[in-house]
């Protein structure tokens, strides 16, 4: 479908898993140009650093064409709006989901209700993912791979082996 919509995919992809990852690629098949973008000013203490994320992420999309990756602060329909964006895209995996993006496209329609909240279902494949399950099942040893694509387990398996090794 050919468009000319600019869609905005915000988060915070503390790493990016294999559920964000279709949901680009289904993203991209929608939109005239999709932009991952990540949040800057994040209160949560990320594993990864945004410029980390940036790369990771910039790994895993470069096979698409009109997907670009960006980072952002403020308020997100601010930045949509400086980057011509009509839309911005979320997934949602389960029920327990709907509550807080309901409530954060309720708010973001308010604040802009020129800009369009977008939801698709998660691949049922990948409807239990999370990053923070990902993360936490990662320190504690357990094997992540098929959750996250091969590039963010090789970075995962790094970040953790020089943490462990500073922490002697
Ligand atoms: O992946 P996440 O952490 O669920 O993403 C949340 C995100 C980044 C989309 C959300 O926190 C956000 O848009 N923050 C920017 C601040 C903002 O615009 N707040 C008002 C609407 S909730």
């Amino acid at each position: 479908m050919p468009s000319s919509v600019i869609a905005i995919y915000p988060g915070s992809f503390d790493p990016i898993t294999n559920g964000h990852l279709d949901l680009v690629q289904r993203g991209a098949r929608m939109f005239g140009k999709l932009i991952v973008s990540i949040l800057r000013n994040d209160a949560k203490e990320p594993l990864f650093s945004v410029e980390e994320r940036m790369d990771m992420l910039r790994d895993v999309v470069g096979v698409y064409s009109n997907v670009e990756v960006d980072c952002f602060d403020g308020l997100l329909v601010d930045y949509a709006a400086a980057r011509s964006a009509t839309v911005l895209l979320r997934g949602i995996r389960a029920i327990s989901d709907y509550e807080y993006e309901l409530q954060m496209a309720l708010m973001n329609r308010r604040l802009r209700p020129e800009i369009e909240t977008v939801f698709m279902m998660s691949n049922e494949a990948y409807s239990f993912i999370s990053s923070r399950m990902v993360k936490q099942v990662y320190s504690l040893g357990g094997n992540i791979s098929g959750l996250v694509p091969p590039s963010v387990e090789a970075r995962m398996h790094h970040r953790m082996s020089k943490t462990k090794t500073e922490r002697g």
